[in-house]
């Protein structure tokens, strides 16, 4: 089977949507700065994953066709735009942009492992076959393995950060938010919730664990990054906790709401599988209300950093607001 060629994948209309609400300044400057931010990300992804020749070529075609061409790169957003309160220019930049490419990475292993049949069985990812799909399980589950590697080296090498301590954070923070007390945890509490009700704070703490920690870490990865002060770490690693779960029930209300051509991926998936989700138990207005509230409440950690902020504050809005 020929799959050189077949790794980029057209670009989802990520950015454009979810932010008709607005007034439209705000939803107009954070497109724009989606966008540009995007473009740079996706540039850092495709050069951090480079094709190779030789009988290993297929699992870094997975590993591309997995993380490019698509997705809303909000975590890799955060990561550069939390980054850019602390430093700006073009190293500062580059250096942010290779811990953007890293934790969407991580997180493209998450959504090619979380498509397998052993869990979710999903079909459509981005608008595209699942990585299991295209290519096959076996070259799925190694694909994401690989990914999830090759975020922790990037983030370990030299030209990511010249202090050493900088990049043990990076990577001590990354590890916590993605291991067992982290998204993966999460996982194995979403799979074992299935055909069973759970209790709202038993969806509420699912959620932290296996969407809250990443966008949390991607947060506070830009905060290490810029070498903030303890105060500065924890109002933004509060902001990244709320958007997270705000993130994850704007998703479930989303299944439940929008179409599979909006959303890029199969929709009524978690009543088929009886996922315990805050639709599930508070209704459709019910889980918008949870979702708005903790967005309020994401914008009230950022009051010091004033008007930097205004495309973290925007994008809390976005992330509930947001129809893909
Ligand atoms: C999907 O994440 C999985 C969840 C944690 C809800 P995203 O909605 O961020 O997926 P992409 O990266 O934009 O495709
Ligand atoms: C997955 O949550 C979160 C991950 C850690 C991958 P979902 O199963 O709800 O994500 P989608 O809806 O398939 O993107
Ligand atoms: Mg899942
Ligand atoms: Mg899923
Ligand atoms: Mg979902």
């Amino acid at each position: 089977m020929t799959i050189t060629g077949a790794v980029q994948r057209t670009a989802s209309p990520v950015a454009s949507q979810g932010l008709e609400g607005n007034s439209a300044g705000d939803g107009v400057a954070l497109r724009a700065s989606l966008r540009d931010r995007a473009a740079a990300i996706e540039a850092a992804v495709d050069a951090l994953i480079p094709a190779v020749p030789g009988p290993e070529a297929r699992v870094v075609d997975a590993m591309r066709y997995a993380t490019l061409g698509g997705g809303k790169r909000l975590r890799g957003y955060l990561v550069a735009e939390v980054a850019a309160l602390f430093a700006e220019g073009a190293d500062a930049d580059a250096r942010a942009y290779r811990v953007s490419a890293s934790v969407e990475m991580l997180h493209a292993y998450s959504l090619v492992h979380d498509d397998l049949p052993a869990m979710d069985d999903d079909d459509l990812r981005r608008g595209q076959p699942s990585t299991h799909r295209k290519f096959d399980e076996a070259t799925a589950i190694l694909a994401g393995d690989a990914l999830q590697t090759r975020a922790f080296e990037i983030l370990a090498e030299t030209a990511t950060h010249s202090d050493a301590v900088v990049r043990t954070d990076l990577v001590l923070a990354l590890a916590r938010a993605s291991g067992a007390a982290g998204m993966v945890g999460g996982q194995m509490i979403d799979m074992e919730g299935e055909g069973r009700s759970l209790s709202l704070e038993e969806v509420r703490h699912l959620h932290a664990l296996k969407t809250g920690r990443l966008i949390q870490y991607s947060a506070e990865a830009g905060a290490i990054l810029g070498q903030a002060t303890t105060e500065q770490r924890e109002r933004l690693a509060a902001y990244g906790r709320d958007i997270g779960a705000a993130f994850q029930i704007a998703d479930d209300v989303l299944d439940a709401t929008a179409s599979a051509e909006e959303l890029g991926k199969t929709a009524g998936k978690d009543l088929a599988a009886e996922k315990s989700t805050f639709v599930a138990l508070l209704g459709v207005d019910g889980a918008r209300r949870e979702a708005e509230a903790l967005a309020r409440r994401a914008t009230e950690a950022l009051a010091p950093f004033g008007e930097k902020a205004e495309r973290l504050r925007d994008l809390a809005r976005y992330v509930v607001e947001r129809r893909s």
